[in-house]
């Protein structure tokens, strides 16, 4: 059994203090829920205690002993395992590898690979995740490398585990299989600590809650803080409209999707979505519903069909033919596809547009600049300046840069795939206010969300996916989440859905 206390820790990048003076204490057998805004300051905190950054100031103890964490072996050697936030596979490495990377077994002095793969079998186990270990991470979904973390983080058998929002990446059911790993933990005395956006996972793993603003610690309270109350904490405001209303007027055809096929993937995909309308695309994870969305931002080739946008046929597999007619993409993996991290915001936030503004070839810098730092303002981005590296902003305020710049380059048609993963519960409102901004302006959304309240908050219209097929469509105005389920699940034989 290890108790862990933050006593009195800052934490400052050059001149901004992102810790102000916190103390905490992770317990064993407890779960510490860990709240706050994109930018407050969370994975800063447990990044102290993973030996990823150290205090300027304050002391951690371990058992009442104090230690300095000097790297992230020194957490392991006091028995302290963590899940970060952005993925740290090897994309290239089988799953086996990465499951004991840097603790390769050995037998007799001999690395061993059958060693390595039982281990690896056992960890995906005991996440329920029955895939080959032989399997290269690069090939999984973004759900399904989660799983894959957190099995790493359990092989290990810690007595403390630091979860930094283990569920963004994962579904219902999954979350559901974490949920009964983590209560097993507690019953073995593991002491954790949980960062999520979900106010409804809190109650249902949480023992306490600490919630940060600016790096402050402002407030403990128990895990059954009415969900208002939370957001009160967090945002120092309350939000009374989850899902902002919006008046659109319904166009024409924008976006043309006719009997689109990709061999094992998904076939005879055929919808549209008009100016002004929010589609929704639900379903469960490996339904299908991000290779649609790649295949028409023309990231991947597809086999037959046809893509039109405003009654323009796009070329298969071309990207940059697909952003010209008007398309933008937010994929569901930021950190691989979305964003270029060594880079600036604005940088970033000008990518698409680098192009078309520039005169004679040359790039239109001030111009560029200007934009970003407006819109890096409608999106309420938490930075110093737009000259930071995207790299050290907060997971949500990367997701926010993403989103900007088909803002910025004034998109059309928007394909949009889990848009507000990791984003805070005030700046999910942002988020969907800009979705509105952009329908109400004659755009059209295509919008693929595992969170089916903001499919149904949002959407005016959802499609259903299942197996790589539509298995249906309807109003959101008459949806209901059972209805989506049921048409979700549609195809999928019933051993899988009990595994
Ligand atoms: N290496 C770094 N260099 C400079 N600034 C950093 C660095 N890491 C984090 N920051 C800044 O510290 C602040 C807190 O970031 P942190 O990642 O801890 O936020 P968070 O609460 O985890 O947010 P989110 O919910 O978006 O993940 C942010 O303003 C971020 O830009
Ligand atoms: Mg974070």
């Amino acid at each position: 059994m290890t108790t862990v206390q933050l006593d009195h820790v800052s934490k400052s990048f050059g001149p901004v203090r992102v810790i102000e003076d916190v103390s905490l204490t992770i317990e064993p057998g407890k779960v510490h829920v860990l709240l706050g805004e994109n930018g407050a300051g969370k994975s800063t905190l447990i990044k102290m205690v993973a030996g990823i950054h150290r205090p300027d100031s304050g002391r951690i103890l371990v058992d009442g002993e104090p230690v300095h964490i000097s790297d992230p072996r020194a957490a392991e050697a006091l028995g302290i395992a963590t899940i970060h936030q952005e993925l740290n596979l090897v994309p290239s490495l089988s799953i086996a590898e990465n499951v004991v990377l840097g603790r390769f077994p050995t037998h007799l002095g001999v690395l061993s690979r059958p060693r390595a793969r039982s281990i690896a079998r056992e960890a995906l186990d005991a996440v329920g995740l029955p895939l080959d270990v032989d399997t290269p991470v690069g090939r999984l979904g973004i759900a399904q490398q989660q799983l894959v973390e957190i099995a790493k983080a359990l092989s290990v058998n810690s007595r403390v585990l630091i979860l930094d929002e283990p569920t963004a990446a994962l579904t219902g059911r999954e979350i559901e299989q974490l949920f009964t790993i983590m209560h097993r933990l507690k019953e073995r005395g593991v002491a954790m600590a949980f960062i999520s956006h979900h106010l409804d996972e809190i109650p249902l793993v949480g023992d306490v809650v600490s919630v940060l603003r600016d790096g402050h610690l402002v407030a403990q309270v128990p895990p059954d803080t009415p969900e208002p109350e939370l957001v009160k904490l967090m945002v120092g405001r309350p939000i009374d409209q989850q899902f902002p209303p919006r008046q659109a007027q319904l166009g024409e055809e924008l976006l043309q999707v006719e009997g689109l096929s990709s061999a094992g993937k998904f076939s005879d995909i055929s919808f549209t979505v008009h100016a002004g309308e929010v589609v929704g695309l639900a379903g469960l994870m490996g339904a299908g519903r991000t290779e649609v969305i790649r295949a028409l931002a023309g990231v991947d080739r597809y086999d037959a069909g046809s893509v039109r946008v405003a009654g323009r046929r796009l070329k298969r597999g071309r990207v940059a033919n697909s952003i010209a007619a008007g398309l933008g993409h937010v994929p569901e993996d930021r950190k691989q596809q979305g964003l270029v991290l060594g880079g600036s915001i604005w940088e970033n936030l000008g990518l698409a547009t680098l192009f078309s503004s520039a005169h004679l070839g040359i790039p239109d810098r001030r111009g560029q600049r200007a934009r970003a730092r407006s819109v890096s303002e409608r999106l309420r981005i938490r930075m110093h300046s737009i000259d930071q590296r995207v790299r050290d902003l907060s997971g949500g305020n990367q997701q926010k840069v993403v989103f900007g710049r088909w803002v910025l380059a004034g998109s059309k048609v928007l394909l949009l795939d889990e848009p507000t993963r990791g984003v805070d519960v005030g700046a999910k409102v942002e988020i969907y206010e800009l979705i509105n901004a952009v329908v109400e302006g004659g755009g059209a959304v295509l919008m693929a969300s595992s969170e089916l309240p903001e499919v149904l908050g949002m959407s005016d219209r959802i499609l259903v996916m299942s197996e790589g097929q539509i298995t249906g469509e309807m109003p959101a105005a008459e949806a209901t989440q059972d209805a989506v389920m049921t048409l979700a699940v549609k195809n999928v034989n019933n051993a899988e859905i009990g595994a």
